[in-house]
C-alpha cells in the first residue's frame, strides 16, 4: 500500500441544505468506483447526521470545527462527543476563515486539535500565508510558525492531516502555482519529519485554496500533495466528482 492514500475532503462551509445532500450520491458512487481515494464532506453541523446516513459509509463525514472542552458553559459551541455521536469521522480545526472571523489562535487551534484526536477523529489542521506575507517572501516562516503553534505534540488516537491553504487562493480563483506549492509541502514535510521523526513522514498533508476540476490532476502530481481540501468546487457532485477521480490518477 502506497504510504499516504490521498484524501479529497469537501469543506462545504455556511452553504447547504437537506436538499442539497442529494448531490451526495453521485460523490459517493464515484468514491466508490474511484477506490484507493478517502472522500470526505463537511457540512455545515446542523446536516452532519442526515449527511452520514445518506453517505452509506464511501464518504466520510466531518464538522468544519469543534470545541476543546468536553462540555460545559460555551454557548453555540459543539463538542467532540457531540460530533462523534452525529457520525462524524473527522474535524477541520484552524480554517482561516475562523482564524479571520472568530480570532482563533495558534494555541486555540492546538487545543481544539487535541480534543479531536483524543476522540478518535481524523483532524485536520489548516495553515496558511496570506498574500502579503508571500510578497514579503516570509510566506514558508509563517506558515512553520503557525504548525509549531497549531500541531498537537503527541496523540495517541485519531488521525493528523495538515491543510496547506494560502489566504490569498481561498475562494478567489488564484490557485497556488505547483511551483509554490511544491515548496511549501516539502517545508511543511521538513518540519513534520523534524518534530515527529518517521510519524512525519506518515502525515497526509493537502493542499486547499481554489482546486477545480481543471487544476485538480496537476496538483495532485506535485510531490508530498496527498490530497486537497475543496470548498466551492466540493458544492455540487459535477464539480467534485471529476476531484475525486483525477486523486484516483
Ligand atoms: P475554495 O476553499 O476551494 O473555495 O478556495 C477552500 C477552503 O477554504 O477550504
Amino acid at each position: 500500500m502506497h504510504l499516504r492514500r490521498k484524501l479529497v475532503a469537501g469543506n462545504w462551509k455556511m452553504n447547504g441544505s437537506l436538499a442539497a445532500l442529494a448531490e451526495l450520491g453521485p460523490v459517493a458512487d464515484a468514491a466508490r468506483a474511484a477506490g484507493g481515494v478517502d472522500v470526505a464532506i463537511c457540512p455545515p453541523f446542523t446536516l452532519i447526521a442526515p449527511a452520514v446516513t445518506r453517505a452509506g459509509g464511501a464518504i466520510a463525514i466531518g464538522a468544519q470545527d469543534c470545541h476543546a472542552h468536553e462540555s460545559g458553559a460555551h454557548t453555540g459551541c459543539v463538542a467532540v462527543g457531540m460530533l462523534k455521536e452525529a457520525g462524524a469521522k473527522l474535524v477541520i480545526t484552524g480554517h482561516s476563515e475562523r482564524r479571520a472571523d472568530q480570532h482563533e489562535t495558534d494555541a486555540e487551534v492546538r487545543a481544539k486539535a487535541e480534543a479531536a484526536l483524543r476522540g478518535g477523529l481524523l483532524t485536520i489542521v489548516c495553515v496558511g500565508e496570506t498574500d502579503a506575507e508571500r510578497r514579503a517572501g516570509s510566506h514558508v516562516g509563517r506558515v512553520t510558525t503557525m504548525l509549531a503553534g497549531s500541531l498537537p505534540e503527541d496523540w495517541e488516537e485519531g488521525e493528523l492531516v495538515v491543510a496547506y491553504e494560502p489566504v490569498w487562493a481561498i475562494g478567489t480563483g488564484n490557485v497556488a502555482t505547483p511551483a509554490d506549492v511544491a515548496e511549501m509541502h516539502k517545508a511543511i514535510r521538513t518540519h513534520l519529519v523534524g518534530r515527529f521523526g518517521d510519524r512525519g513522514n506518515r502525515i497526509r498533508i493537502l493542499y486547499g485554496g481554489s482546486v477545480k476540476a481543471d487544476n485538480a490532476a496537476e496538483l495532485f502530481a506535485v510531490a508530498d500533495v496527498d490530497g486537497a481540501l475543496v470548498g466551492g468546487a466540493s458544492l455540487t457532485a459535477a464539480a467534485f466528482v471529476p476531484i475525486v477521480e483525477a486523486a484516483a490518477g
